[in-house]
């Protein structure tokens, strides 16, 4: 049955030798983009309200479970995109180990993924250039700042961003990369400088509560900031525009998420040592301790580094969900459009005009609430179906050549699987509603076109 068609793994190589992609990053310009995917919104906004609401001081614990429990599956991860160097992701790797339908559902999910997701964070860009443009003065008008369900007209500044940053993808990766690499280098100078201004105001004082609300305020804490960690897995859609894939994507996946960890947990540690957990609650939480502690330059630093990494990981995640248009559209599930590669800035243009109109419409119109739960719940079940897919195929096709090795697999991805459908389930239960429309859009997309135009079928019915 089509539905559970399978491809072969040289089939989707092939493919991936013809995509007309440039092939110009190394494993540093892969680490960058990781950093660049990664660090946001997670550490910059969410951790003072996961501190103050939910886990205290204890936020570091939460931030190194989150840290384990991602490992595991960026290990998975991992293997799989050096097996299969290609810019579909968890797409392509359901391809090949469930088949056709399930892929198609799975590369719809990774599109909520990168368009939900990039929506979240450009409201929250929104709201922090607003903050600090209040506190210097200036005030837009409310129409133009608030969604319709809040009483405005439309989410401008979310808007902007997001068009700027299509626009600078869409000219091109290298020049893509070079800016966000510009960005990440000053959302890292931003923590260091925190690290730094911090370290001499620790006061062990604010830790002798270390975690008020015991194991379940470390739990619920984790579920929140899970999304501080999310973003390596955009680096897997660079894999056609690779130097040395095989060996880079590990390097890149792992390199960018077990170096964000670190940086997670030492900040959230200083961030609840030089000020009282309980005062966290505040969208500018790293920015707020600072001046707690008299530290104003310091501060207005902190909270432009903040920006500039909510603008890469709103610039990456443009840039992933492209890619994984094209890899659906290449096998005939979307759209050809959607495979064509810009003449002069060889870059999937169609789908990056189609991203980034349907993230101005979801940013632009949609509660910041919804937009973040629909793409934590896609982000887990990728996730989770990563997980699988390693095992499947280290059961099925045990010889296959893997430049990479996920240590202790069936050990490491049970535990990431398990963990993501877990908090997956949590997250439905909440919301459910959005969540199953988007994905029965997806459903429908394939019974209407994808099934119809599949290129695998079409093969087959002429043969
Ligand atoms: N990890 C990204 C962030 O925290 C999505 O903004």
């Amino acid at each position: 049955m089509q539905f559970f068609k399978k491809k072969q793994l040289s089939e989707v190589r092939e493919s991936a030798g013809k995509s007309g992609l440039i092939k110009s990053l190394g494993a540093v310009d892969l680490i960058f983009l990781g950093l660049g995917g990664i660090i946001g919104t997670g550490i910059f906004v969410l951790t003072g309200l996961a501190a103050a609401q939910y886990a205290g001081p204890a936020i570091t614990v939460s931030f190194l479970v989150g840290g384990i429990a991602c490992v595991f599956t960026a290990l998975a991860f991992a293997e799989l995109a050096s097996m299969l160097p290609v810019s579909g992701s968890a797409y392509s790797y359901a391809q090949v180990t469930v088949g056709e339908g399930i892929s198609m559902l799975v590369g719809w999910t990774i599109v909520m993924v990168f368009s939900f997701g990039s929506a979240t964070v450009a409201s929250g860009w929104s709201g922090y250039v607003l903050g600090i443009l209040d506190s210097a003065g200036v005030r837009l008008p409310e129409v133009l700042t608030k969604i319709p369900a809040e009483g405005g007209w439309i989410n401008l500044p979310a808007v902007f961003i997001v068009v700027l940053l299509t626009a600078i993808v869409f000219r091109g990766t290298q020049g893509a990369t070079r800016f966000n690499g510009v960005l990440v280098v000053v959302k890292l100078l931003a923590i260091f400088l925190f690290i730094f201004l911090s370290v001499p105001h620790i006061d062990m004082k604010n830790w002798v509560n270390f975690a008020p609300n015991g194991f379940d305020g470390i739990a619920a804490g984790a579920a929140v900031i899970f999304m501080a960690y999310t973003g390596f897995d955009a680096v897997a859609t660079a894999a056609e525009e690779c130097k040395n894939p095989n060996r880079d994507l590990p390097i890149g996946i792992i390199g960018s998420l077990v170096g964000s960890a670190i940086l997670y947990i030492i900040v959230s540690g200083l961030l609840t040592s030089i000020a009282p957990y309980s005062k966290l609650n505040n969208p500018q939480p790293m920015a707020f301790a600072l001046r707690e502690n008299g530290i104003s330059l310091g501060a207005t630093l902190v909270a432009t580094g903040a920006i500039a990494g909510m603008t890469t990981v709103i610039l990456t995640q443009i840039f992933a969900q492209a890619r994984i248009l094209m890899m659906m559209a290449r096998d005939g599930l979307l759209p050809q459009c959607f495979e064509s590669i810009h003449p002069k800035y060889a870059t999937p243009h169609v789908g990056l005009m189609f991203s980034g109109c349907f993230v101005v419409l979801i940013a632009g119109f949609l509660p910041v609430s919804t937009l973040g739960q629909i793409s934590s719940m896609a982000t887990l079940l990728v996730f989770g179906f990563v997980s699988l897919a390693v095992m499947i195929l280290r059961y099925t096709r045990p010889d296959e050549r893997r430049p990479f090795r996920c240590p202790a697999v069936y050990l490491t991805a049970t535990l990431s699987c398990g963990l993501c459908l877990f908090l997956f389930s949590q997250l439905f239960w909440v919301n459910w509603k959005p969540y199953l429309l988007t994905t029965l859009l997806g459903l429908i997309t394939y019974l209407v076109y994808g099934y119809w135009h599949s290129k695998a079928r079409l093969r087959t019915t002429a043969g």
